[in-house]
């Protein structure tokens, strides 16, 4: 067909809707060279994980203001930090934020790793959480899957396997789409697409800037995805 590239057609509608978040670079000033503090990026996914966007606000500025960079937070008391995590729930993560704020202060010079795969190797950081921190902070062409995004790609594509089996086709589809430039930017747009047009139910395809490459759409079967295993 003659429509530009998928990607670039994401990108274009994330230059003008992006979301404004706390820990976020907008797409203009990240156009203008502005890098994202690794730092936020690491805290905001950690707090992200199983919590809201709007949940997570407020405990990010509590956080940034209390403890402004990962030297602060590794010399935090834990109490201190488990006490201000207190109301995000699933306190591991609490504790594996502390664990890998000494680890990268301690033992590497008090710089986050660059790459997804070393990423992963830090305390917390599992496969969602290394590819996003490599793609928004460093640009790395990671294929990042959360919940948002399984479904935008479902749809996209009419997946018609259930989670959790469609997982492994998620991801190659995902690594598929993804730019060799300004990944970070589109891991961002597709879960704002996700959040704000392509929603559980009754999404907004007359708003969605790629609905008509998107095959769920063009059978009028949209809701039906992503497909889930019966209970
Ligand atoms: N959910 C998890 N990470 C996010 C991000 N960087 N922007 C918006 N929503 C998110």
């Amino acid at each position: 067909t003659g429509l530009p590239p998928f990607s670039d057609r994401l990108l274009g509608w994330y230059d003008r809707h992006a979301r404004s978040l706390p820990w976020r670079v907008s797409p203009g000033d990240r156009a203008q060279g502005v890098r994202p503090d690794p730092y936020r990026v690491w805290l905001s996914e950690v707090m992200l994980q199983q919590t809201t966007v709007a949940a997570v606000k407020s405990y990010f500025a509590v956080f940034t203001q209390r403890w402004p960079d990962v030297q602060a937070l590794a010399n935090a008391a834990d109490e201190d930090v488990m006490g201000a995590w207190a109301g995000l729930g699933y306190y591991a993560r609490a504790r594996n934020l502390l664990a890998c704020a000494r680890e990268v202060t301690r033992h590497r010079n008090g710089r986050f790793p660059e790459t997804a795969d070393a990423l992963r190797d830090l305390p917390g950081i599992g496969d969602y959480t290394s590819a996003a921190i490599a793609s928004i902070a460093f640009d790395e062409p990671a294929p990042v899957v959360d919940g948002n995004i399984e479904r935008v790609t479902t749809r996209l594509y009419a997946i018609e396997t259930p989670l959790p089996a469609a997982r492994k086709a998620i991801r190659v589809r995902v690594a598929e789409m993804t730019p060799k430039s300004r990944a970070g930017d589109f891991a961002q747009a597709m879960m704002d697409l996700g959040a704000t047009i392509c929603t559980p139910r009754s999404p907004t395809c007359i708003l969605c800037p790629v609905s008509e490459g998107c095959v769920a759409r063009q059978e009028g079967r949209q809701e039906e995805f992503p497909k889930k295993l019966a209970k």
